[in-house]
């Protein structure tokens, strides 16, 4: 078999590209953005952010552009209308229309929750809020209307979620301060900035993934954010006995460095509480690691991910079953008992990209060839991404 080998840099990090699009049209001015992610979502927020004020802004697959521009859009004295692909169209926008209507905006949903999204906007006041649910979308939301909003708005989670919309306000001059579980906002000029977007950790993880699954390998994944809010995959990883180190290299705005990943030896651990959004977009990718580990994984608390882009929970459970993986499905997350062989076979992306790049993943230890229907949604975050694979096998 194959191994991995080599140097990679992955593409920029898909949520820092969303908010540096975001910070730069809200600062009025061309800035400096180098290394943006190149994949669809991030294009479908450069189109709408082009579009406001030209009739329907399509957010496809997107549901950071739609739940983002939420929180910019509030504050403008027009009305919007945001609309969405299949998917996003079974997503919950409530999440960020309730605490916008609570800050003067007006909303109207679909069945009172999802996509589409017809918005008035208008002045905004302060509030603060308790986030219900685990979400750096939604935090982000509230926190791009508070800096435009009167008064101080409050953001408190009880789980730390990813935090690039306060440290890029704070980087970009606004006036924001943020400790563990809160997040204060006032009104905000952004000033023109240059930002180096860091490559993106949730694309790398693939590739991590793929060398410590596969037999003598050892890959280097360079320039890459290592902010502590996204780690909890390389943490994870490493306590199932994974041989990874990290290094950082820079702090400001964001932390960033280099991953080294070599061919391990896995075994079981439970997967719960504050780990689960520091590892939101990997949970199917550790469900696909925990098939090769000894013992049971346990994963739990993670029902956020049965309102991504698919149902990730039941997505990733058909297709390792398929494949001869022993998993359950249960409510709020995954039982993986391992390790097993796993065979080739036809599974569903349901167009997730997530879940596509998993199964190909997968494709590299299985006895037989996966194929994967639906491949095409890679793009939506990592068009690269069967390339850059192929240049680390040797
Ligand atoms: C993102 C936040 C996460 C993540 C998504 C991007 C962001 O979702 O799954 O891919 O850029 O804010 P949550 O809103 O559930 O935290």
């Amino acid at each position: 078999m194959t191994s991995l080998k080599g140097r990679l840099r992955p593409p920029g990090d898909k949520s820092i590209s969303h908010r540096a699009l975001i910070f730069e049209a809200m600062s009025g001015k061309t800035c400096d953005i180098h290394g943006l992610a190149d994949g669809d979502d991030v294009s479908t927020t450069r189109d709408c952010l082009a579009h406001v004020g030209k009739g329907q802004l399509d957010c496809r697959n997107s549901g950071t552009t739609m739940r983002l521009l939420s929180g910019y859009l509030a504050p403008m004295a027009a009305d919007f209308e945001l609309v969405g692909d299949q998917s996003l169209s079974k997503r919950p926008m409530d999440w960020v229309a309730t605490p916008l209507t609570q800050m003067g905006a007006s909303f109207e949903l679909h069945e009172g929750r999802f996509p589409p999204v017809r918005l008035k906007g208008g002045p905004l006041t302060a509030i603060e809020y308790e986030l219900p649910v685990t979400s750096a979308q939604v935090k982000g939301a509230i926190l791009l209307a508070g800096s435009m909003a009167e008064g101080t708005t409050i953001v408190t989670e009880s789980r730390p979620t990813r935090d690039h919309t306060e440290r890029m306000l704070q980087a970009f001059g606004a006036d924001v301060v943020f400790g563990p579980g809160q997040i204060k906002v006032r009104p905000s000029t952004i000033e023109v900035f240059h930002l180096d977007v860091p490559g993106d950790i949730s694309s790398a993880a693939f590739h991590i993934a793929a060398a410590c699954l596969v037999a003598d390998s050892e890959i280097v994944i360079e320039d890459v954010g290592l902010n502590p809010t996204r780690l909890g995959f390389l943490d994870l990883l490493s306590a199932m006995g994974a041989n990874i180190e990290t290094m950082l290299q820079t702090e400001k705005p964001e932390p960033t460095g280099e991953v080294v990943a070599r061919s391990s030896q896995l075994h079981a651990i439970t997967i719960e509480g504050d780990d689960i959004p520091r590892a939101i977009d990997e949970i199917p990718l550790l469900a696909l690691l925990a098939t090769q580990a000894e013992g049971t994984t346990i994963i739990r608390n993670a029902e956020e991910l049965r309102a991504k882009e698919s149902d990730r929970i039941k997505t990733i459970c058909e297709g390792l079953r398929h494949l001869g993986a022993n998993v359950e499905e249960v409510a709020d997350g995954i039982v993986v008992s391992g390790p097993t062989r796993l065979s080739g076979g036809t599974v569903n992306s349901y167009g997730d990209h997530r879940i596509a790049m998993t199964f190909a993943v997968a494709g590299l230890i299985s006895t037989d060839v996966i194929n994967i229907e639906g491949w095409d949604c890679v793009s939506i975050s990592y068009p690269g991404f069967a390339r850059d694979l192929e240049s680390l096998m040797k």
